[in-house]
């Protein structure tokens, strides 16, 4: 069982020569925490996938620290990356591109293209900084969290989801809690004209404030992205989004069935939080701003799962572009299907 360590220097230091013996390190990043190998060691990233159970044709994204570290990656630099990256990066956008030689199998999954992002997070440029001055410098990771459960946003969330599925010599690296808290948005450029595959921590206003998208985005066939598995992100609590009028009595119908210690309910309306109170269900006020309630999403979902709540009752958030994020995690989170 790996122990989250506070991310002292010292310690970049170690988790850099860990990185380039071949093993994974678990850092933050501002999105969500990833589970980390040197993306240029076949060996290492495969490593990736036994810990997460994740099905080795799942491509992983590399993370880097600066630009020219980025264009070795990739074949072709197009024009409209250099636009995003340099409104972006650092910054919770990833870049799909047609790959480079030096891009192993074991990272694409076998397709043709890579994804790539230059993290904000202090640790995360540290430790990649670290890793260049004594190996790649570029860090594969997905989320450090099991294949298809919810992502961590705490050093604490990462141990409990795959601590005992990390060796020896792998590591856990605790930098606080995730500022943004959901993935990072994936912008495809690999194909005639660019598109959104996740939406994520940049808005897509924000994306489109420096590049026109491509409207025809069904038309295409999709290049195959985890995070758009419509179970993706699922609590291991029966997940259920309520309208607010219905929610105090859903909550009812729930409760004559299992006791309120089973029941949890994220609601954003101060009106619904007296009544559920003197219900004695597990409750939790969500912040109104759909930002804020981003960063508290995956924790509150994890703190779901640790307390044992067999069923979760979400009020569905207001529509509207400033919620798209959240709302793509909220609907993979609830979906029943599997
Ligand atoms: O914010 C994030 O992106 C976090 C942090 C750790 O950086 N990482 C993350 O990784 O969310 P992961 O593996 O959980 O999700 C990355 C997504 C996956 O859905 C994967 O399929 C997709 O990126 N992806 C990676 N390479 C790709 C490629 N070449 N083409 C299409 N999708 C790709
Ligand atoms: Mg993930």
């Amino acid at each position: 069982m790996a122990i989250p360590q506070h991310a002292t220097p010292c310690l970049l230091a170690t988790a850099a020569e860990s990185l380039a013996l071949g093993h994974l390190v678990a850092f933050p990043t501002e999105t969500v925490y990833g589970l980390g190998a040197d993306g240029l060691n076949p060996a290492a990233v495969t490593k990736i996938f036994r810990a997460k159970g994740r099905p080795v044709d799942h491509p992983v994204i590399l993370h880097v620290a600066d630009l020219t570290t980025a264009k070795k990656l990739v074949s072709h630099w197009p024009e409209v990356a250099d636009r995003l990256a340099h409104t972006f990066w650092p910054g919770p956008l990833t870049l799909i591109l047609k790959r480079s030689s030096a891009v192993p199998d074991a990272v694409t999954g076998g397709q043709d293209t890579v994804g790539i992002r230059i993290p904000s997070h202090p640790v995360a440029l540290d430790l990649l900084r670290e890793f260049a001055a004594i190996g790649s410098g570029v860090i594969a990771a997905p989320s450090a969290n099991r294949f298809g459960a919810i992502s961590p946003t705490r050093a604490v969330d990462v141990a409990n989801s795959i601590g005992d599925r990390l060796g020896p010599y792998d590591l856990i690296v605790d930098g606080g809690d995730c500022a943004v808290g959901v993935e990072s948005t994936i912008v495809d450029l690999s194909g005639d004209a660019p598109r959104i595959l996740r939406p994520g921590g940049v808005s897509r206003e924000a994306i489109e404030q420096v590049l026109t998208l491509s409207n025809a985005e069904e038309l295409t066939p999709r290049p195959r992205v985890s995070g758009a598995l419509a179970s993706h992100y699922a609590p291991r609590a029966t997940t259920q989004l309520v309208a607010t009028s219905d929610f105090l009595s859903a909550a009812h119908q729930y409760l004559s069935d299992i006791p309120p210690s089973r029941l949890g309910c994220l609601v954003i309306s101060a009106d619904l939080l007296e009544p559920l109170q003197t219900l004695g269900v597990h409750l939790q006020a969500m912040p109104a701003d759909p930002c804020v309630y981003a960063h508290d999403l995956y924790a509150r979902l994890n703190d779901n799962d640790t307390l044992g709540v067999e069923v979760l009752l979400i009020e569905q958030p207001p529509t509207g572009v400033a919620w798209e994020a959240v709302l793509d995690r909220l609907s993979r989170a609830a979906y029943r299907d599997r």
